[in-house]
């Protein structure tokens, strides 16, 4: 076996206890800290095992697109790997993020307005021989990567079963592969708090119509949720284990992030702002006097998913945008 196959990408990441969030929860908040990951999210989990597993395989080319966090652990891996990198993104991306990719040596392509846009490209350039398409949510690789944040839970708590998890869903992998990782563990009965932002609500609005529904745009900030489909994965696992799908709006989220930043000393991208709102919107005390939460019997474990696409100016103009300065 090559020694880089055995040394994942990703880190073993703090649980550290949040007396901010808890005080506004009500309840033990452990924060999970994926921010702290390389490139800056959980997304080197999953796409750092994809990309260790197909090298083995003979795999000589990646394509990978992405809204920008999948991308910069695509290019992140395919470095470490040692090998060539084209990352598809939309023309949203932020020019620092762009810059990232290429520092890494990524080829970077901007296709279209959407992530959705992009991918189409991506799986057309991934056709010739040798290359290798890599979904920033829906491969079974991923997912399995993406369980390894689960089984560290499990190494931190011992015996102590948390009451409940929140993470945020774009395309769905992270939320098929916490539940895969739960699932090993022994935990199939903790519920999972699954927060999209209004606009990028692909898995809320596919529940609500008991199938897979395809968003008409993408109309959120948090582009990196920005997927109009959930990976069918994801709709499974929220429809077999106790998944409650919260959205917010864009305002939450942005005020989530600040409040984060203010608490915490750390900045995160929107996307990683609609998980914190479940917390700073007040969403866990609702769902509780709703009785669609139970009393919770251990700590709630908010997964902190990170995100590159965010700066101090950046988060500036959200808050002249929704009314906050
Ligand atoms: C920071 C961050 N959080 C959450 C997600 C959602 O992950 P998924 O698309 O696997 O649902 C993403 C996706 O890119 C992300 O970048």
């Amino acid at each position: 076996m090559d020694s880089q196959d055995e040394i994942p990408f990703h880190f073993v990441t703090p649980l550290k206890e949040s007396s901010a969030l808890s005080k506004k929860a009500g309840t033990p908040v452990l924060i999970k800290l994926e921010n702290i990951q390389p490139m800056g999210s959980f997304k080197i989990r999953g796409i750092g095992h994809f990309c260790q597993k197909l090298a083995r395989k003979g795999c000589k080319k990646f394509v990978c697109s992405s809204g920008g966090n999948a991308g910069l652990a695509a290019a992140y891996a395919c470095n470490k790997l040692g090998m060539p990198a084209t990352i598809v993104v939309p023309e949203q991306t932020s020019n620092k993020v762009i810059q990232k990719l290429a520092d890494l040596g990524a080829e970077v392509v901007v296709t279209g307005k959407v992530w959705d846009d992009a991918d189409a490209n991506a799986r057309h350039l991934s056709e010739t021989p040798g290359s290798v398409y890599i979904s920033p949510f829906d491969h079974p690789l991923l997912w399995e990567g993406h369980s390894s944040l689960v089984l560290e839970l499990k190494a931190a708590l011992g015996t102590q079963k948390p009451g409940a998890l929140v993470l945020s869903v774009g395309g769905g992998g992270f939320l098929a592969g916490i539940v895969e990782g739960i699932a090993k563990v022994g935990w199939s009965d903790v519920p999972i708090i699954a927060m999209e932002t209004l606009g990028a609500h692909c898995l809320n609005a596919s529940l609500a119509a008991g199938k897979s529904v395809t968003l008409p745009d993408i109309t959120s900030i948090a582009k990196c949720l920005g997927a109009k489909t959930v990976c069918d994965r994801a709709l499974e696992c929220a429809k077999k284990y106790k998944v409650i799908s919260v959205t917010v709006d864009d305002r939450e989220a942005v005020q989530a992030l600040e409040m984060f930043l203010e608490d915490e000393l750390m900045l995160v991208e929107a996307a990683c702002g609609a998980a914190l709102a479940a917390v700073y919107s007040g969403h866990i005390q609702r769902l509780q006097q709703e009785g669609k939460l139970e009393q919770l019997k251990g700590p709630l474990i908010m997964i902190v998913c990170g995100g590159s696409g965010i700066s101090l100016s950046e988060l500036q103009n959200y808050k002249s945008q929704f009314g906050l300065l």
